[in-house]
């Protein structure tokens, strides 16, 4: 109790309402101890230390991987859980078709008796965060209160967090507060598990007061509240309000051998390659890529009437398996640096971490469960969602304008989803509204990002259905009206939308993908600079037979025209799905995106 008072009663803040909220939050969930974390080395020391005493985490072999920890999580905590996420809006409408609903006062009752005494036994952590970097004009500041240690340890590395951040709040600033606990309160004598959760989870958020309560989980999306839950959730109705997009971008930084540069943003849904392209390594002589971001960007008109783009995370939460150095070297890299969490991959014998697609399996593993594993064994060693955790600045190709709160001028937007058919390797709008419809329109097969079905066809509109914090057919409007809001529509992003994805007959990949994927940026500057050879399909500007840059590439021609291939019987099958979808919307659809549908039809020979 001794602790509590001290985290309580000398508080390093005298901001009134960030106290009060402590001071309520303590008396609800009853902790043993408060703390407020400070961001600093010696904080990181003593909570890794801590859950590695505890069993959560397991050190790794300091040679190979220092200052580096590998976590497993309760089997069933494992991935963001759609449909325990709500967003309590007062009007259901505002909430609109895609998201989950409840009337927040409901809401609010059912997850205080949640809270009630759930931290009891247990450290409540108090982690000041800016999403963003701290100097900029207005910081995006968010405060979470967690009994979580391995949350703490990761907002570490995925934020700007601790004293300056509070030091920079003053006693007045704004922030959102950010409420989580793992709901398993321990009784005196209770032993703990290395992975405490509750069977029962609440994601919610209540996008008018700009507040986040999480309940029951511990796994990243669920648990780090400044990413998914405010800076796409939270941050999309801000951006609503006030003009901007908060979208689930990656950032790039292209330059070509003639020096020049370009800023491409793209928008893939989860575990659909946005971390991988975000950090390419061209296989074309000449071309360079530099990372700005990997999973979030904030869209803002600047002062030049271009948009801008910034990444408001400090950190990369990226995909294990699949990761590799043929695949995303730079990724490697920035791991061999240390500093980084893994959970729910494999560990090797010498203290090293596995996964499925790092090269050759070893003969013996400790897979994700804990458990020996051989290639022989059944299940993956990984889990399909298992995740690194690491810096941002240890990436070896992180673009100096990583730290500028303007971000980067975005020259061009890339819309992209997993389909085994129909949409071709690439294809460039006719302009913003078609643009638009594209995003409006994007598909793809579900990952193991999300708990349910992989592998199922779904719209994932602009790759954010389930990360939009209101009424989705609002969304496609304030899209529409950011498109509008430019003082030259010359200036907006060219919108593309790709697939790296199709398959032939035999379920093989048509493109090779990963650091090939820069012979399509080459296609897409090419484009904005009015020099790449394109056909205008139906759906849009497709690259002619020779246009992408094939030199060097052992990939079979035949491949490569059946990647680019506009097939007007398959994109007349998606025509009823993409009614359907639309009709969901009801009046809140753009009727300029039911004309596009409606032009494409026509163009398809429809009507
Ligand atoms: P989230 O972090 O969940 O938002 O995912 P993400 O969009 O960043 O996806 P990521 O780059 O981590 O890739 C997900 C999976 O797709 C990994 O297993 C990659 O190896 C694989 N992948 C990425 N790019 C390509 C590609 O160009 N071709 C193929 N075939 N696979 C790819
Ligand atoms: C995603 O699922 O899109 C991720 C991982 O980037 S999580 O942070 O869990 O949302
Ligand atoms: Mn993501």
């Amino acid at each position: 109790m001794d602790a509590v008072k001290t985290g309580l009663n000398q508080p390093p803040t005298q901001h009134p309402r960030l106290l009060d909220w402590v001071k309520e939050v303590a008396e609800l969930t009853t902790p043993d101890r408060v703390v407020w974390c400070d961001g600093s080395d010696e904080e990181w020391d003593r909570l890794t230390s801590e859950l590695v005493a505890f069993g959560t985490l397991t050190k790794l072999n300091e040679e190979k991987r220092p200052d580096s920890f590998l976590a497993r999580t309760d089997p069933t905590d494992v991935a963001r859980v759609e449909e325990r996420t709500f967003i309590c809006s007062h009007d259901k409408a505002d909430a609109g078709p895609t998201n989950n609903w409840m009337d927040p006062e409901q809401m609010r009752g059912i997850m205080t008796d949640l809270y009630r005494g759930c931290m009891k036994g247990r450290t409540m952590y108090i982690i000041p965060f800016c999403m963003g970097p701290i100097e900029a004009e207005n910081p995006m500041f968010g405060v979470e209160i967690t009994d979580s240690a391995y949350v703490v340890a990761s907002m570490h590395i995925m934020t700007r967090m601790g004293s300056k951040v509070l030091e920079a709040m003053g006693d007045d600033a704004q922030f959102v507060p950010a409420l989580h606990s793992v709901g398993a309160p321990l009784e005196p004598g209770q032993t703990d598990v290395p992975w405490p959760s509750n069977e029962t989870k609440y994601i919610t958020h209540f996008p008018e007061d700009r507040e986040i309560w999480s309940f029951g989980s511990g796994y990243g999306g669920n648990s780090l509240l400044g990413k998914k839950c405010y800076s796409l959730r939270i941050g999309s109705a801000m951006g609503r309000d006030n003009g901007w997009l908060a979208e689930h971008m990656l950032i790039l930084r292209l330059t070509s051998p003639e020096g020049k540069v370009y800023h491409i943003t793209g928008a893939f849904p989860s575990a659909c390659g946005k971390t991988n392209l975000a950090m390419l390594e061209p296989t074309i002589p000449g071309w360079k890529v530099e990372t700005l971001g990997d999973d979030i960007a904030w869209l803002r008109y600047g002062e030049d009437g271009r948009l801008w783009a910034m990444n408001p995370e400090y950190g990369l939460f990226g995909v294990a398996p699949g990761t590799d150095y043929k695949t995303n070297p730079n990724a490697m890299r920035t791991l061999e640096k240390g500093h980084s969490l893994y959970t729910n991959v494999a560990l090797t014998d010498d203290g090293d971490i596995w996964w499925e697609g790092m090269g050759e399996a070893p003969d013996h593993l400790i897979d994700w469960h804990g458990n020996d594993w051989t290639p022989n064994s059944k299940g993956p060693s990984s889990h399909p969602n298992s995740r690194f955790c690491t810096p941002i600045k240890q990436c070896p190709v992180l673009a100096e304008q990583y730290d500028d709160p303007r971000g980067v001028p975005i020259d061009a937007i890339l819309f992209g989803g997993r389909r085994a058919s129909t949409i071709p390797l690439v294809t460039q709008a006719r302009d913003w509204v078609h643009g638009v419809y594209m995003g409006a329109t994007l598909s793809s097969e579900t990952t193991a990002a999300a708990t349910g079905k992989v592998g199922v066809v779904r719209r994932d509109p602009m790759a954010m259905l389930p990360f939009i914090g209101y009424n989705a057919g609002d969304y496609f409007n304030h899209w529409i009206s950011v498109g509008k809001a430019a003082d030259d529509a010359q200036k907006l992003p060219s919108v593309f939308y790709v697939n790296w994805f199709r398959r032939g007959e035999d379920g093989r990949f048509l493109w090779p993908g990963f650091g090939e994927n820069a012979r399509v940026l080459k296609w897409v500057v090419e484009r904005l600079e009015g020099r790449g050879e394109a056909v205008e399909s139906p759906i849009g500007f497709v690259p002619t037979p020779g246009a992408i840059d094939i030199s060097g590439l052992d990939t079979d021609p035949e491949d490569l025209a059946a990647s680019v291939r506009v097939d007007v019987e398959e994109w007349k099958e998606e025509i009823p799905l993409v009614e359907e979808w639309f009709a969901k919307f009801g009046d809140k659809l753009p009727a300029m995106l039911w004309a596009e549908l409606d032009a494409l039809k026509q163009r398809l020979g429809m009507n």
